[in-house]
């Protein structure tokens, strides 16, 4: 009898449910791991607030992958910047949804705690002519963040409704690694208008990018493309290109159905330029890099374009 009581205890406090209500649901599952994160899905979604559109922002993109290390704050940071540097016009905002381990204020060079605006809302830090926000400005240095699901979803909910990034073209999202609660959060508040999903050759990184494209899938958000980093190294003797990841990528992108937007290699300028805080796109704005980041940024813009030609067209 205890037994049971414990297990049951259990199940609610991890699934956030009565095991009684999911127990119909289970027996069809057959318990196997992606099922009951499936239902763990679902569970979560309906806690979740309706999807609202966040004022006066036009489109939302998001750079995610599943795998850790890969470059997706890299990509983030070069894409904002670079879709600031062709359409100097437009408003572009970065957010840094990377809770536990924030890494844009380094890569953006912005620091200093932002301030509350009339309306009560936090004003974004500006660097590069791009509007920033991180998890890493409000709470301190090097202090760790120990949160559960319901407090990371708190925080990404102050860092995208209580910010004032009205009036904005377009926000890029960098995310986490994983297929966690952040991505359930955005994808079910937000109106998400696609994701680029970065990955590195390698095997390991392949699979995982598989799970975060399936992940997206579910939740119904649409992927714009692969962005392929570190697909090779130059060799600084012959000039030969060197393969150190794999090749990988065009086989696992064509099994997904998606295109490889854009490749890059690797480039120690490139690591130089984050850990000075200055992105590639301006410290090295003639390196092949940098052209890159501002055809990809050119694509994001004609996919947003596009997107909303679509949508228009719809409603009439
Ligand atoms: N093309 C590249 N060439 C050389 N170094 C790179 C390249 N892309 C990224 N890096 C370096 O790799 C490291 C990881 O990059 P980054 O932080 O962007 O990855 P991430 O996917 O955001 O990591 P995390 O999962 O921890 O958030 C950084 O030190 C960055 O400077
Ligand atoms: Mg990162």
């Amino acid at each position: 009898m205890n037994l049971q009581r414990t297990f049951q205890k259990a199940f609610s406090v991890l699934f956030n449910t009565n095991v009684n209500s999911a127990l119909p649901c289970l027996i069809r599952l057959k318990h196997t791991k992606e099922d009951v994160s499936e239902y763990r899905a679902k569970m979560m979604a309906r806690g979740l607030p309706e999807k609202k559109p966040l004022p006066g922002v036009k489109s939302i993109i998001l750079v995610a992958s599943g795998k850790g290390g890969v470059g997706k704050t890299t990509t983030a940071v070069n894409l904002a910047c670079a879709m600031k540097v062709i359409e100097p016009d437009k408003e572009i905002g970065l957010l840094d949804a990377d809770v536990f381990g924030p890494s844009v204020p380094l890569m953006m060079n912005i620091s200093g705690e932002p301030m509350l605006n009339d309306d009560n809302l936090i004003e974004p830090l500006l660097n590069y002519g791009v509007k920033c926000m991180s998890m890493g400005l409000l709470v301190s240095g090097e202090n760790a963040v120990v949160w559960r699901g319901l407090m990371v979803m708190q925080a990404l909910e102050r860092l995208t409704r209580h910010v004032a990034w009205g009036p904005l073209d377009c926000l890029v999202v960098d995310t986490p690694p994983g297929t966690g609660d952040t991505h359930l959060s955005l994808a079910q508040n937000l109106p998400l208008d696609g994701a680029l999903v970065v990955t590195t050759p390698q095997q390991a990184a392949l699979q995982v990018t598989k799970r975060g494209v399936n992940m997206f899938e579910k939740l119904k958000v649409p992927v714009i493309g692969m962005v392929e980093n570190m697909s090779h190294a130059i060799c600084h003797s012959c000039g030969s290109k060197n393969f150190v990841f794999g090749s990988e990528t065009k086989k696992c992108a064509d099994q997904m159905g998606l295109e490889i937007i854009e490749s890059f290699e690797v480039d120690q300028n490139m690591s130089e330029c984050i850990n000075s805080g200055k992105p590639a796109i301006y410290a090295l704005p003639d390196s092949v890099h940098a052209e890159k980041y501002r055809q990809l940024a050119n694509k994001v813009f004609k996919y947003i374009d596009t997107k909303e030609r679509m949508q228009a067209k719809i409603k009439e």
